[in-house]
């Protein structure tokens, strides 16, 4: 059944490749984004791999009344909200700037969705709501207790998400907690594409393999793992996406979360050693301090998306670096253009 779907943040890094899967499932997409971490360089890689001009509107949805153009001309059915701040680091500096632009979006979002009769939302949330994990791997009944203000926001919607929809049965709502997402699309035109210095170990360790930065940085390697370096549970980009979809035609009444990842951990030095063997390159890296906020180990109990969504996550990590390398080879400064020589 194709539908018109609201996409906000679809100009960012996973709102796009999931435009792009909604639009191949035969969906109309509809994108806002206010382009703060994203760019119209990426929404024409995007509208050149979809085949059409994808509608778009440059809009800042903390402010009231920023969707209203939007509603008005487009029917739309069901929303999928990626937009917002999401660097952690960035989050503990500011935090004040995080919980306004997080917490109002979603709270103009949802206001304008009931005002025009759309009861159906897809919440991006975060594996980072559980804080430290009592149980391995996650099921979603575990404790929360983000340690974060970003991962603070982030449970603050889910709760009042779970009033809403007690408040009124028209709500749908699927909160998708993902894990670690890296890779980009096959093609290498769209993908990940991190201003400044990269927070984020995929996207760092591909400008090493690049030749834009020198090495990489392991933070710490006296963790209670195998090799000593954190594991994670990364997760395709595309699989997330195919999450969304599956997340659409599964939504039900009132508000649910579910984990979207893999289930299989990686560590920090399979990472490097798996992008020096699949681009050729030499990553070099060294052992640094243990990043403060680190947790050792962070994997997914996938088992409530696998029934409840009829979805799992297929690709593996060779897959993932192997995309990630495409984009970043072709790609080496993401969207913008190379620097000038000199
Ligand atoms: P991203 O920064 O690439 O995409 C977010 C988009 O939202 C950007 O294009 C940005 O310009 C836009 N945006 C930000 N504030 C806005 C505002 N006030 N109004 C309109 N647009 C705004 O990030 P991403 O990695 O694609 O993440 C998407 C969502 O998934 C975020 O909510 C993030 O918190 C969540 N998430 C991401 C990860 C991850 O590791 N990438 C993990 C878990 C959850
Ligand atoms: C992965 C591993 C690092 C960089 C973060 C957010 C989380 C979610 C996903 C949004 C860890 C190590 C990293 C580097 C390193 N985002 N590392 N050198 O911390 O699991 O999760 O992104 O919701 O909320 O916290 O991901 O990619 O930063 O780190 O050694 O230069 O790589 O210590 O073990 P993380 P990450």
């Amino acid at each position: 059944m194709s539908r018109t779907i609201l996409v906000t943040g679809g100009a960012g890094y996973i709102g796009s490749h999931t435009a792009l899967a909604l639009i191949e499932r035969g969906h109309d997409v509809v994108i806002v984004d206010d382009l703060s971490n994203s760019s119209t360089a990426a929404l024409e890689a995007l509208n050149a791999l979809a085949g059409r001009a994808i509608p778009f509107f440059e809009a800042d949805l903390t402010e009231p009344g920023a969707l209203d153009p939007v509603f008005a001309e487009h029917p739309i059915e069901a929303a999928i909200h990626f937009a917002g701040l999401k660097a952690v680091g960035e989050s503990v500096e500011q935090p004040l700037r995080y919980y306004r632009t997080n917490l109002l979006s979603t709270l103009n979002l949802m206001d304008s969705m009931a005002a025009h009769d759309c009861w159906d939302l897809v919440f991006s949330s975060s594996a980072t709501v559980y804080g430290d994990p009592e149980v391995l791997p996650i099921p979603e009944d575990a404790a929360t207790g983000p340690t974060n203000p970003y991962g603070q926001t982030k449970l603050m919607i889910e709760e009042f998400c779970r009033d809403a929809a007690v408040s009124d049965p028209r709500w749908r709502i699927t909160l998708l907690r993902y894990f670690n997402p890296v890779g980009a699309h096959p093609s290498g035109e769209i993908g990940e594409d991190p201003t400044g210095h990269p927070n984020n170990l995929v996207p760092f360790v591909m400008q090493v393999a690049v030749g834009r930065r020198e090495k990489v940085s392991v933070f710490g390697d006296d963790y209670d793992t195998p090799d000593g370096t954190g594991v994670r549970d990364y997760i395709h980009v595309l699989d997330l996406a195919a999450g969304h979809l599956a997340a659409l035609d599964h939504i039900e009444q009132g508000c649910d979360a579910i984990n979207l990842g893999t289930g299989s951990g990686a560590s920090v030095l399979d990472v490097v050693e798996t992008t020096a063997r699949i681009s050729g390159q030499p990553v070099p890296y060294e052992i640094a301090p243990r990043r403060a906020g680190d947790i050792a180990t962070s994997l997914a109990d996938p088992r409530k998306a696998n029934e409840k969504l009829d979805w799992r996550a297929d690709r593996n990590l060779d897959a993932m670096i192997t995309d990630a390398w495409n984009w970043q080879s072709k790609h080496p400064y993401g969207f913008a253009e190379a620097p000038a020589e000199g």
